[in-house]
């Protein structure tokens, strides 16, 4: 028999059925709550409510537990490439060689964007954010593909747009780069692996040769890997509300591009950066810095540190921190800023403020280090976090139809005025 709760309100004793997920974790079922009582409930910016049943990705934050389809994320990142986590993510489970071949293939058929869309770049001021015209570029794909606006089209369509949204975003992302830089643009080579025409697309000039580092290309597959999904996050769950109102796939991606920007979210990896250089600018003095950060009045935080979720450790970022070695040393780069982050993150760790709180490194903050010594601008940074976390976008949009979950639409505790009459301008 299934577990019930008990509410009492108000004299009455209100049923309210206990929900089991597969790794047991336990929700309280309120969907009838109103309906019954006439209450619900508050949880501002949502920390303790469950949005949907999800069969994708299932992360523990107390242990530093994170699976995709049930897989650890350490063996993923260890062993698999990017486009069979794609598929693992997108299909529930791993391709086998001849599904991982045909998928690959598929991908490598859908890489060239609308020679129309070179145009829209020329507007843009030399100094646009990335991610604005990233965001722009996703959402006006829909207007190149008017069929993706049908929400009742057949499955087969909807898998058409899923592949053509995975091979045009590199191809996006390095035109986006190009034109920060100012270069012409580079059309994909399709004999290519999916991560190494990136690498072509981005870093290629059309008078020379050009040869991707494996060194460069395994960084990025790790990268790529370690931020394909983070289940029901600020991004996430921005793609599943405007999916849900049935707005087309290429508007829901374009707004978690938008949501991932901020840099509470994705944009921390840029910030990361940036507060290493001011730190180290301002003469590298930590115990300033971390007072900073403890300090209520200052509208500092540790950018890199701290997660909704995690408040042992973040997976992610033991990989990466430990990724960020290897690739360096391998490339031969000194970077003064990664020993400047293990010593702020050695100081914080040390920091009774954030032991208390378990605020420890989260995935962004050894991430840029290893972009940037990759050759990424640090602008682009987030750009790189939206080009991995799109399965995870598609798959938590394509569940959210698939389960039939309704359209998202929270209530509110109202706090303005109360009923009053209008007084004409005259009069005031
Ligand atoms: N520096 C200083 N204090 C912090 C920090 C920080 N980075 N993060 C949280 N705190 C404090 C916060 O002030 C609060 O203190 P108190 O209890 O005294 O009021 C306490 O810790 C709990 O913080 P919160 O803001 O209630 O926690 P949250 O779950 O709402 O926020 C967070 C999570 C990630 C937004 C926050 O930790 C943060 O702003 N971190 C810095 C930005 C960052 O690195 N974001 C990347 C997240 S990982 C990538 C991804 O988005 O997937």
């Amino acid at each position: 028999m299934s577990e019930i709760a008990k509410l009492e309100l108000e004299g009455q004793t209100y049923e309210i059925p206990v929900i089991a997920g597969t790794e047991n974790e336990k929700a309280l079922d309120i969907s009838k709550l109103r309906g019954q009582t006439g209450y619900i409930t508050l949880d501002r910016g949502f920390k303790n409510t469950g949005s949907c049943m999800s069969a994708i990705t299932f992360l523990d934050g107390e242990k530093g537990i994170l699976r995709y389809r049930g897989y650890p994320i350490e063996q993923l990142a260890e062993q698999a490439s990017f486009l069979e986590v794609t598929y693992l993510i997108l299909y529930g489970e791993l391709p086998t060689k001849a599904q991982l071949a045909e998928f690959e293939e598929d991908i490598s058929q859908h890489t060239l964007v609308h020679e129309d869309m070179k145009r829209f770049f020329e507007a843009y001021p030399a100094k646009a954010h990335p991610m604005g015209i990233l965001a722009s570029m996703i959402c006006s794909m829909s207007t190149f593909y008017p069929e993706s606006q049908d929400p009742n089209r057949p499955e087969d369509a909807f898998q058409l747009t899923i592949k053509r949204l995975i091979a045009k975003l590199p191809t996006l992302a390095a035109m986006v780069y190009k034109n920060s830089v100012r270069h012409p643009f580079m059309y994909p080579k399709n004999d290519l692996g999916y991560i190494e025409n990136f690498m072509y697309m981005t870093w290629g000039m059309p008078t020379e040769e050009f040869e991707p580092d494996p060194v460069i290309a395994s960084a990025l597959n790790k990268l790529l890997i370690l931020h394909a999904d983070h289940e029901q996050n600020c991004s996430a769950s921005t793609v599943r509300i405007v999916g849900s109102s049935q707005a087309n796939l290429y508007a829901s991606i374009s707004a978690g591009v938008s949501a991932l920007w901020g840099p509470l979210h994705g944009g921390a990896n840029q910030a990361v950066i940036e507060m290493l250089e001011a730190i180290r600018e301002d003469g590298g003095d930590l115990d300033k810095w971390i007072a900073k950060a403890k300090d209520k009045n200052d509208p500092f935080r540790l950018m890199g540190f701290g997660h909704r979720v995690y408040k042992n450790f973040d997976p992610r970022a033991t990989i990466i921190k430990k990724a960020c070695d290897d690739v360096l040393d391998k490339l031969g780069i000194d970077d003064p800023t990664l020993d400047l982050a293990k010593k702020l993150e050695e100081v914080a760790l040390n920091d009774p403020y954030f032991v208390e709180r378990g605020l420890y490194p989260n995935v962004d903050f050894y991430s840029g280090i290893i972009y940037r010594a990759i050759g990424i601008p640090t602008e682009m940074f987030t750009v790189m976090f939206a080009f991995g976390r799109l399965p995870g976008w598609i798959a938590q949009w394509k569940e959210m139809l698939d389960n039939g979950d309704p359209i998202g639409r929270p209530r509110q505790v109202y706090t303005g005025e109360n009923e009053r009459q209008y007084v004409p301008l005259e009069n005031r």
